[in-house]
């Protein structure tokens, strides 16, 4: 049993979230959902804005313990350098909950900057990477 949760501004997260559905087995949910059964792998995504991820995103992750998650694998977007996936990374690891060391990072349009990202080759990375995930 895997899950999917994300949150997600402009809407990246949650295309990248709805994107990988059928693979995971699971449907794609925002972080205001919590679990309700225990899951093998959660895949968890965000954007980043100002350098942070959204504080809907750390209280998700302060609802979750290593109970109820084997594995964490992380996703997301940015514009510029700051990919959310260190910060997630390190608030489910001080919980003691399991991060896979594999992630995925692809640009996130804010406005004109890498605009129309995350396109279509995004996408298909991205499918291709939570293959190598399952
Ligand atoms: C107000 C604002 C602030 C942002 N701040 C950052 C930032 O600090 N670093 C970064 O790399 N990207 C930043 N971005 C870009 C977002 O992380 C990017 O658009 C991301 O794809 C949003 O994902 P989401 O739609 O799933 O929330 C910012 C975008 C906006 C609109």
């Amino acid at each position: 049993m895997n899950a999917i949760r994300y949150y997600s501004k402009f809407g990246h997260s949650k295309q990248m979230a709805q994107a990988i559905e059928e693979l995971v087995g699971s449907k794609a949910a925002t972080v205001a959902e919590p679990l309700t059964e225990p899951v093998d792998t959660l895949y968890l995504g965000a954007g980043v804005m100002l350098g942070k991820v959204n504080s809907a995103v750390t209280d998700f992750i302060n609802s979750l313990t290593s109970e109820v998650v084997k594995q964490v694998v992380l996703f997301g977007s940015c514009a510029i350098i700051d990919s959310p996936v260190p910060q997630m990374r390190k608030a489910l690891e001080a919980k003691g909950i399991k991060v896979s060391d594999k992630s995925f990072t692809c640009k996130g349009s804010m406005g004109p900057i890498h605009a129309g990202h995350p396109n279509k080759t995004d996408i298909d990375n991205f499918r291709k990477f939570v293959q190598s995930t399952i």
